[in-house]
């Protein structure tokens, strides 16, 4: 199904020409690879709205692009409005991710309204492109630095593999390439440090189930799925040396957010004494907001991702009722684990503790951002 494929990347610009960008198609993944093309800024909201990509850094990548097709479509005598309407009109799709808004205010800054149309478009393509290398390097560089943790623990278990328990998928499908928690446990991998990843299956979508369990395989990771409610029982039992997932949105004082059930995973981290690492690049880190368990806006999707379940059933994904018909669902996409939680950032440039001053030693041209 997936072996015609050899992905190296979730979003690429078209090798015919810049006009078009292709993503793979999240929707259908693992059982059929499709490409879904992005020409227009329409295309682009609804890759983000309908969940076609996602994932926080790759949110906002896909934001970038979005903005630049805004601009290279525009024939009318307002480029300027184009964009700023572009901007408001994305940062509508998904509320959490920050690096959507990141993305969006960044090339409303590189347009210049004294300049001509095709500078700008130029400019602005050549900004989205710089953003997409910029969220590669991050993510290698949370992978650098992330593998330290994973060789001491390795170090001091008396060689036995090291257990990883992650939640969601933060892996390069969530990015542009190696992914924010994955990207310490490829080099790790490719380390020939022995290790295996207890896989959250991350209902209701089941990101972790379809996407993580896929990215794994591809790179012959060992890994399990488990079902969300496992964690707390195989830490409980010694089977967890390391919870590590990623991040939609951390804010100043180290809060993070990130998808539902990650906060329960942190807790019982914290009860069985388990470290809890958070890897996120710059662009996932909210410099406006301190506290983030009552103000980062939590995303809530349709009722039909709870109350049906995907699979594949013969040739196709099918969808199946889960619930009784009538039955109210709640559906929040997120949840903030509390910097008490975190026992420490894994970001492009370092690792640090999850509180301010901590977060500005690394990243000092941040600092006075309220
Ligand atoms: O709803 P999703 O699939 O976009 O949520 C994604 C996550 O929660 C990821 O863990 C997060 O974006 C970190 S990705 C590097």
């Amino acid at each position: 199904m997936t072996d015609r494929f050899h992905f190296e990347s979730s979003i690429w610009v078209s090798e015919e020409h810049n006009r078009l960008i292709e993503v793979i198609d999240q929707r259908f993944l693992p059982f059929e690879t499709k490409i879904f093309n992005l020409k227009t800024v329409e295309d682009a909201y609804f890759a983000i709205r309908e969940m076609v990509v996602r994932g926080a850094p790759l949110i906002g990548v896909t934001a970038a692009f979005g903005m630049y097709l805004a601009l290279r479509n525009y024939r009318g005598d307002h480029p300027g409005r184009c964009l700023s309407e572009a901007a408001g009109y994305l940062n509508s799709s998904r509320p959490t991710a920050v690096n959507l808004f990141f993305a969006t205010r960044r090339l409303l800054e590189t347009f210049d309204p004294g300049k001509p149309h095709a500078v700008n478009v130029e400019n602005i393509y050549h900004e989205a492109v710089r953003m997409r290398q910029e969220e590669i390097d991050s993510c290698r560089q949370i992978g650098e630095h992330g593998v330290p943790l994973i060789e001491e623990i390795f170090r001091n278990n008396g060689g036995r593999p090291v257990e990883i328990l992650t939640h969601c998928n933060a892996g390069w499908l969530a990015c542009v390439e190696w992914g924010t928690a994955t990207a310490p446990i490829y080099l790790a991998h490719q380390k020939g440090i022995p290790l295996h990843v207890w896989v959250d299956e991350t209902r209701p979508r089941n990101q972790g189930a379809r996407l993580t369990a896929f990215e794994l395989g591809l790179k012959g990771v060992p890994h399990t799925v488990i079902p969300d409610n496992a964690g707390g029982h195989l830490m409980q039992h010694g089977r967890v040396d390391l919870v590590l997932t990623g991040s939609d949105r951390t804010t100043l004082n180290g809060d993070v957010a990130n998808k539902i059930g990650t906060y329960l995973k942190a807790l019982a981290a914290a009860d069985n004494g388990i470290p809890f690492y958070a890897a996120l690049p710059s662009s996932s880190i909210d410099w406006e907001l301190e506290d983030g368990v009552y103000h980062i806006p939590v995303e809530e999707r349709s009722p039909d991702e709870v109350a049906f379940i995907e699979g594949w059933y013969g040739k196709q994904i099918t969808a199946v009722r889960l619930i009784p018909e009538k039955s109210p669902v709640a559906n929040y996409g997120f949840d903030v684990t509390p910097a008490r939680l975190v026992t420490g950032l894994i970001t492009e440039r370092g690792v640090c503790r999850a509180e301010k001053n901590s977060l500005l030693h690394l990243f000092p041209e941040k600092q006075n951002p309220l």
